[in-house]
């Protein structure tokens, strides 16, 4: 299902500033090499995610589901002098891109990419966070989301991406990737430790702060 008209999206691109070179040059290189190119935030997306961490100025982000880096170095813009974030991706054969363009970006320092499944990492991770990304398996979302939750600090967010699922959770779809979001979304919007609210862009951003 398009959730967002072909017109309206291009049209959006169009009024949205241009990404650097190098997340262009990222963005190229994934849809050349990769089996699934699709998964990469790209540009609209990408931007938000650089202006919200532009607005938070965070001291501490986590990202599940690296992939080639796009939304990593995109959040890490708005990083607070000394912050660090930290990126977890289960695909080691995507170790060796992401790390140079970790790298180009003068970003290797700011930056902590973790090779290995975030189910066992993120219960391993003894510090808190202003913001959280998730953007691995659909299946998984509730389990990320329990586990980061109490990772992330008092009035931090957390940013879900893939919430609509290419218009799934509402036209009856029952497979287990759909499910998982479905069961998700319903999770947050009856949690009262957090508020909520969907965007429809692209395919869907849960934004949620932690009370
Ligand atoms: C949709 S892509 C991430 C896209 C990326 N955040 C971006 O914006 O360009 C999902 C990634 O999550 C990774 N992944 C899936 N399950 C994971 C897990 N349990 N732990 C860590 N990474 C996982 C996949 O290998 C894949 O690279």
């Amino acid at each position: 299902m398009e959730i967002i008209p072909e017109a309206i999206a291009q049209y959006a691109e169009a009024h949205t500033s241009a990404a650097r070179p190098l997340l262009k040059e990222l963005e190229r290189e994934t849809w050349l090499r990769q089996l699934h190119p699709g998964m990469v935030s790209g540009e609209l997306q990408g931007q938000l995610l650089t202006m919200l961490s532009y607005m938070l100025r965070p001291q501490s982000i986590l990202e599940i589901g690296t992939f080639t880096g796009y939304a990593t170095l995109c959040l890490a813009q708005g990083l607070q002098e000394g912050g660090v974030l930290d990126t977890i991706e289960i695909n080691e054969e995507l170790e060796p891109h992401i790390r140079h363009y970790l790298k180009a970006a003068e970003m290797s320092e700011k930056i902590r990419l973790h090779i290995g499944n975030a189910l066992d990492i993120v219960p391993r991770m003894n510090q808190q966070f202003d913001l959280v990304f998730i953007d691995a398996d659909k299946i998984n979302y509730s389990r990320y989301y329990e586990l980061v939750l109490e990772k992330v600090k008092k009035g931090g967010f957390i940013l879900v991406d893939n919430v609509l699922w290419f218009g799934k959770v509402v036209d009856g779809s029952k497979d287990k990737d759909t499910e998982g979001i479905k069961l998700f979304n319903e999770k947050v919007q009856a949690d009262s430790r957090v508020e909520n609210v969907m965007l429809t862009i692209r395919d869907g951003i849960m934004m949620i702060r932690k009370l």
